[in-house]
C-alpha cells in the first residue's frame, strides 16, 4: 500500500538504523546487504517494484557507484539517495553525476531522510507523469506508463502484454474511469503497430444514422449532407488499431456491417462501389457486461464472439485500494507542476480517508479530486478539508458490503446511518471504537469485525505491515492471508454492483 524503499548497506547496524527510520517515515523498508543483491532485487520481475533506493556508496564487491552504473544501464528510473561517510564529498559528486537524486551524510537523521525520500518520490512521480503525457500525445503509451501496484492489475497487465504481441481481438470490460482506454493505448503502443495510427471511436456518441458512414466512410453525394468523400475510421486506422469504445452501444444495423467487415477484412463505404481491404487490429471496450447485452438481445452473439476473443476485465479502484496512494502521488506531482503550486504532500489523515472511499468514478474521479484540491488549496500540504466532495460522498458511497468504519469525517458529530445498510456508521475519528452491534441490535459477524480491525490497524500504522502484524500479534503471512480472504469476500459483491 505504501511506497517501498530498498536499503542497500553492507553494515548490519547501519541497515537496521535506516530500516527503522524508513519505517518511521511511513514507508515499507526492504534491506539487502550488497550491491549485487540490490541489483538483483531491482531487476526481479516477480516481486513488487521498489519506489526508491537508499544506497551506501562504500561496499565490498559491487559498490554504490557500480550499482548506479548498472541501474542506468538497465534503464531503471528509480530515484536513488546515496549515503556517504563524513568527508566523502568527492564520492558524492561522482554519485550525483552518475544519476543519484540526493545524498545524505551518515549518520542521517530521520527528518533529513524523510525530506530526501519525499522529494525523491515526488520527483520520480512527476517524471513518470510527464513521460506518460508525452507518450500519450505521441501515441506511444506503453504498459510502463500505467501507474499500479496491485496484484489484481498485475494479472490483467500480464495478459494485456501478451495480447500486444499479436493482433488478437481484445475486449476490455470495466466500470467508467478504470483506465480502459489507457490499456487499449498501451496494447497498441507496445505492439508492432505502434508507429501506425490508433483510432478511437466512441460508438455510444454517434447518432444512429451516421454510424455506418463514420465507421466505413461515404462517397460524396451518397446521402443528403455528404458534401465530401469521407474515409471512415476503418480505413483511417488501416495498419494500426481501431479502438471501438462503448461498443455495447452500437446499433444493431451497424453491428451487422461491423461483423461483415471483420469477417471479410474489408469495408464498403456508404454509396461506394467496391469493398476496400483493411488490415487492422480491433480493441473494444465497454462499461457494461457485453454478454448481458447479448442476453438482453441488444448485441449480436456472433459479433460478441468475434470481439470477445481475449477478454480483459479491469478491476474498479475500490478492489485495488493499494493503487490509491500511488495514483495520488502521481496526480499531485502532475497538477502541482501544471498549476505551479508548491504542494509537497497529502496529510496522513487525508490519505487514509481517500484510500478508504469507494470511488465510483474510479481513477478519473480520483484524478479530478486531486486536480480540484491542488487548485483550491492554500497550504503546502493537502488535508482532509481539501477534499470536501470526497468527504461528503463518504457516507453515501458505502454499499451493503462496506465497512461501517471511516464513513464520517471528523466534523460531523452524530453517527450516520449508512443508507441501505443496517450497520450504524462509526465516526472515523472516534478512532479505535468498534461497533459490535448492528443497527438491528444484533452482534455483527466475527469475520466482519476482524476485517474491520485489520483495516483500521493498517490505516493506523500507515500501511507499515510489519508493525501492523506485530501489534495484532499475528505473523505477516497470516495478516496477508486474512487480507486476501477479506478481499475475496468483497469481490462477488463488487461484481454484482458493477452489473446493476
Ligand atoms: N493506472 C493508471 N495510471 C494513471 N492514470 C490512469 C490510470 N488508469 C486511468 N488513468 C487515468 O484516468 C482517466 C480515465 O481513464 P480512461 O479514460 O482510460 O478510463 P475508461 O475506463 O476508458 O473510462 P470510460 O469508461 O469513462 O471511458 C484518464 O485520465 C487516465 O489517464
Ligand atoms: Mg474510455
Amino acid at each position: 500500500m505504501v511506497e517501498r524503499i530498498l536499503i542497500a548497506d553492507d553494515d548490519a547496524v547501519q541497515r537496521r538504523l535506516v530500516e527503522n527510520m524508513v519505517q518511521r517515515c511511513g514507508y515499507e523498508a526492504i534491506v539487502v546487504d550488497s550491491g549485487d543483491a540490490a541489483i538483483a532485487r531491482l531487476t526481479d520481475p516477480d516481486v513488487p517494484a521498489i519506489d526508491a533506493l537508499v544506497l551506501d556508496l562504500v561496499m565490498p564487491g559491487l559498490d554504490g557507484m557500480g550499482v548506479l552504473t548498472k541501474i542506468r544501464d538497465a534503464g531503471l528510473s528509480i530515484p536513488v539517495i546515496v549515503q556517504t561517510a563524513h568527508g566523502g564529498i568527492d564520492n558524492v559528486v561522482s554519485a550525483m553525476r552518475a544519476g543519484a537524486h540526493d545524498f545524505v551524510v551518515k549518520p542521517v537523521g530521520v527528518e533529513r531522510l524523510q525530506v530526501s525520500l519525499r522529494n525523491a518520490l515526488n520527483a520520480s512521480a512527476l517524471k513518470g507523469e510527464l513521460q506518460r503525457i508525452k507518450h500519450s500525445r505521441e501515441g506511444k503509451l506503453t504498459f510502463a506508463d500505467i501507474v499500479t501496484r496491485s496484484a489484481a492489475m498485475d494479472n490483467v497487465l500480464r495478459t494485456a502484454r501478451k495480447a500486444a504481441t499479436s493482433t488478437i481481438p481484445v475486449l476490455i470490460e470495466g466500470e467508467s474511469g478504470v483506465g480502459k482506454e489507457l490499456i487499449a493505448r498501451a496494447i497498441h503502443g507496445s505492439g508492432e503497430r505502434s508507429s501506425k495510427p490508433f483510432v478511437a471511436v466512441n460508438c455510444g456518441a454517434i447518432p444512429d444514422n451516421l454510424v455506418e458512414s463514420i465507421l466505413f466512410g461515404h462517397e460524396k453525394g451518397s446521402f443528403t449532407g455528404a458534401t465530401e468523400r469521407h474515409l471512415g475510421k476503418f480505413v483511417e486506422a488501416s495498419g494500426g488499431t481501431l479502438f471501438l469504445d462503448e461498443v455495447s452501444e452500437l446499433p444493431l444495423t451497424a453491428q451487422v456491417k461491423l461483423l461483415r467487415a471483420l469477417q471479410e477484412g474489408s469495408v464498403e463505404a456508404v454509396g461506394g462501389r467496391k469493398p476496400v481491404k483493411v488490415d487492422l487490429r480491433i480493441v473494444s471496450a465497454t462499461n457494461r457486461k457485453l454478454l448481458d447485452r447479448v442476453k438482453e438481445g441488444h448485441f449480436r452473439e456472433d459479433l460478441f464472439y468475434r470481439l470477445h476473443v481475449l477478454p480483459l476485465t479491469i478491476p474498479p479502484l475500490r478492489a485495488r485500494r493499494e493503487d490509491i496512494p500511488h495514483l495520488l502521488r502521481h496526480f499531485l506531482a502532475r497538477f502541482c507542476a501544471e498549476e505551479n503550486r508548491p504542494i509537497t504532500a497529502i496529510s496522513g489523515e487525508a490519505m487514509t480517508l481517500l484510500a478508504q472511499l469507494d470511488w465510483p468514478g474510479n481513477i478519473r474521479q480520483l484524478e479530478n479530486a486531486v486536480y480540484r484540491a491542488v487548485v483550491m488549496s492554500e497550504g503546502d500540504q493537502l488535508g482532509l478539508t481539501d477534499f470536501p466532495q470526497a468527504a461528503a460522498q463518504a457516507p453515501t458511497m458505502a454499499g451493503p458490503s462496506s465497512e461501517p468504519l471511516l464513513m464520517e469525517p471528523a466534523f460531523h458529530s452524530a453517527p450516520a446511518i449508512v443508507p441501505g445498510n443496517d450497520i450504524p456508521a462509526v465516526p472515523f475519528f472516534m478512532a479505535g471504537t468498534l461497533a459490535m452491534l448492528s443497527h438491528g441490535g444484533d452482534i455483527r459477524p466475527l469475520e466482519e469485525m476482524e476485517a474491520e480491525i485489520i483495516r483500521f490497524a493498517i490505516a493506523h500504522y500507515r500501511g507499515q505491515m510489519s508493525e501492523v502484524a506485530r501489534r495484532l500479534k499475528i505473523g505477516r503471512s497470516t495478516l496477508y492471508r486474512k487480507l486476501d480472504e477479506a478481499a475475496d469476500k468483497d469481490s462477488p459483491t463488487l461484481e454484482s454492483e458493477q452489473t446493476d
